[in-house]
């Protein structure tokens, strides 16, 4: 690949090293738990492309086609000349939609922790839409980042928040991610955000427990990314994947269950587990659209339209800043 063909790059990408203490921490507390941002090593997320690609894994697949069903309205909402921040970007593929529908797009913004995926992916459309200024920002972007400046002209700029990833985040730390993000846009920036919706307990479940594995796989690689690089000694044949639905709280708890009564060495501490012992590894929050947009109000946006699939399996929402 030529040189100039490589976007700069705006490097925060945290590495596990400077979050032991929190890790440890958490994996010390009464109920052992670990922030589901650890999951997307390379190896994590090239398995979470596989997730997306299940039949079990109902929402990528749905989000996609909502996406392309309504690509001229989104565009519409959105505008001319935006500057697209898309949170949290993998590999990209639902951009494409998005770009090719909009007008004269101004700038892309990836935003990813994990940082040969952010680099793949931002090289690509940099190739792909050669007018589009790409200016990748490797960060947590749970954590405060400057927006690199464009250097066309911005109409407004818009939050892209695909996947549901919202979900992830328990409602107040969702609140205030949404705040954050209303900060970045500011008063004429609108937000674009895939929202899981609650529905039947057994097809969440499954999305969660495919029939290949893939998840457990995905949950587990979390105990091999901490071995490697946080300097433990976990057993993955000593911890099995759990998934379960907690209709009452609307969301997927991950777990991964301690086979045993076991000692684990991590960091130089000793994690002690008995038998049964979960960690959570992820929560994953189902929304109705009455609490999404009571969630949004909070933190000064107003829903502006949703867009569902026949099933109301999952939804497309435009949120615009409120004053
Ligand atoms: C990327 C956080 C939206 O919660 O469905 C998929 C991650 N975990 N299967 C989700 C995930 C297990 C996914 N999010």
């Amino acid at each position: 690949m030529p040189h100039d063909a490589v976007p700069a790059i705006s490097d925060y990408q945290p590495t596990l090293a400077d979050d032991r203490d929190a890790i440890v921490a958490a994996l010390t507390a009464p109920q052992k738990h670990i922030a589901p941002k650890y999951f997307y090593d390379a190896r994590g997320s090239a398995l979470f492309d596989r997730i997306c690609e299940l039949p079990e894994y109902y929402p990528t697949r749905t989000e996609l086609a909502i996406m392309r069903a309504r690509a001229d309205e989104i565009a519409a909402a959105i505008g001319e000349r935006a500057c697209l921040v898309e949170y949290g970007s993998g590999s990209s593929v639902k951009i494409r939609l998005l770009l090719e529908g909009l007008r004269r797009p101004s700038a892309y913004v990836p935003v990813e922790i994990s940082r040969n995926h952010l680099l793949e992916a931002a090289a690509e459309i940099a190739r792909e839409f050669p007018a589009l200024d790409v200016l990748p920002v490797c960060a947590d972007f749970t954590q405060p980042f400057e927006l690199p400046s464009p250097r066309e002209p911005v109409a407004r700029v818009v939050a892209w928040f695909p996947g549901s990833t919202i979900g992830n985040f328990e409602p107040d730390e969702a609140g205030q991610l949404l705040r954050v993000m209303r900060h970045q846009v500011g008063d004429q920036g609108g937000l674009l955000i895939g929202v899981d919706l609650q529905k039947d307990t057994g097809v969440l479940e499954r999305a969660y427990n495919d029939a290949a594995g893939v998840t457990a796989e995905f949950n587990l690689n979390l105990l091999r990314r901490l071995n490697r690089e946080l300097g433990g000694n976990f057993d993955l044949r000593a911890f099995r994947h759990h998934a379960h639905y907690d209709a009452s709280r609307g969301r997927i708890e991950m777990n991964l269950v301690s086979e045993r009564t076991q000692q684990v060495t991590l960091a130089g501490t000793v994690l002690k587990f008995a038998e049964g012992e979960r960690i959570v590894t992820e929560y994953s929050h189902k929304f109705t659209l009455h609490g999404f947009a009571s969630l949004a109000a909070d933190a000064g946006f107003a829903v502006e339209q949703v867009w569902t699939d026949a099933e109301d399996l999952f939804s497309v929402q435009w949120l615009t800043a409120r004053r």
